[in-house]
């Protein structure tokens, strides 16, 4: 890192998704993406001095701040892990099957994507890094020089929903023979190069990035694999509460809760007694929530923002 103190994160719905959580002063809650702890901090303020808050973050930076801001808090317990490690945490803490609130504020941090050495914006040059957990796993210059013109244009495309998958694909394939890709300009550069028509306000690279970060971070799979989770951890009146910033996040998200909500219909025929269905594990609260004009103003990074909300059934 450079040495220069990391840009802040203005944490978004942030009074939404706490109301949501239904706070209890006694209660223990874990926010699965702790970032620079804006939803904790403000969990924490509702917290009474038996109640419990357990953090998780990929992001050594944000384990730094967090030991920082709450580690001499006896409430407050930070694991450096994915959110798909969930189950393995509670467990071994003991509360499986107890937790009041799980909270998700998906995606990346205002640090990450301002912090041009993360290599997360094409708006700055910058490694091609993109790891929320730079310790770990394949950068996107280590998948972008090994993956072949298929997977690359078929990650663009259903990742990025990008028009121009096959030609990007094509571009960097035929540029990596000659010089290898390692910067953040470089790849802006050679997208803007390669798309034929620009969309109005939106930076040719913007649907590529957003495709490769989530490649290189396995964000869908691993979302997916913690939601799987998420019903047999919480207590009955438990909530969920999911922010999530692009459409495929939210679209799983919304499917999850919305099965988790309806269960499985039973076959015709059964000697049951009411709705014939089974495994049901949670009740939807409320509709999908945006930011406020409000916050918009303040934050533009909420534009994309949407909270969904459960609850378990008891
Ligand atoms: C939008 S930020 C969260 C901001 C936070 N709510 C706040 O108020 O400061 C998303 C954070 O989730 C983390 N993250 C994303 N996917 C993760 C995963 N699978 N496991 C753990 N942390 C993850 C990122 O490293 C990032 O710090």
């Amino acid at each position: 890192m450079s040495g220069q103190p990391t840009p802040a994160h203005r944490a978004v719905l942030l009074e939404e998704a706490v109301e949501a959580l239904a706070v209890r002063p006694d209660g223990i809650y874990l926010d699965g993406t702790f970032g620079r702890g804006g939803h904790s901090g403000r969990i924490l303020e509702r917290l009474g001095p038996e109640g419990r808050l357990i953090a998780l973050d990929r992001d050594p930076e944000a384990e730094a701040e967090a030991a920082r801001r709450y580690g001499h808090d006896e409430r407050f317990h930070f694991e450096r892990c994915s959110f798909e490690m969930l189950q393995q945490v509670a467990d071994r803490l003991g509360i499986s099957g107890r937790l009041d609130g799980v909270l998700l504020d998906l995606g990346v941090s205002s640090p990450q994507l301002d912090t041009p050495e993360r290599g997360f914006s094409f708006m700055s040059d910058g490694p091609l890094d993109m790891r929320m957990d730079p310790e770990s796993g394949e950068s996107a210059a280590a998948w972008l020089a090994r993956a072949d013109e298929d997977e690359i244009a078929w990650v663009l495309k259903e990742y990025g929903e990008e028009r121009f998958a096959r030609r990007i694909a094509r571009r960097i394939v035929e540029t990596r023979q000659e010089t290898p890709l390692e910067r953040t300009r470089q790849l802006a550069e050679l997208i803007n190069e390669a798309v034929p028509f620009k969309e109005r306000h939106k930076h040719p690279a913007t649907r590529s990035f957003q495709a490769i970060r989530i490649r290189v971070n396995d964000e869908l799979e691993t979302l997916r694999r913690c939601l799987a989770q998420i019903p047999a951890l919480l207590a009955p009146g438990g909530r969920l509460a999911v922010i999530s910033f692009h459409s495929l996040e939210d679209r799983m998200v919304k499917r999850f809760l919305r099965e988790q909500a309806e269960g499985e219909r039973l076959p015709r025929g059964l000697p049951v007694q009411g709705d014939a269905r089974r495994g049901q594990t949670l009740r939807l609260v409320g509709r999908a929530i945006r930011a406020s004009r409000a916050e918009l103003d303040e934050n533009p990074r909420a534009r994309s923002a949407v909270l969904r909300v459960a609850e378990r059934l008891a």
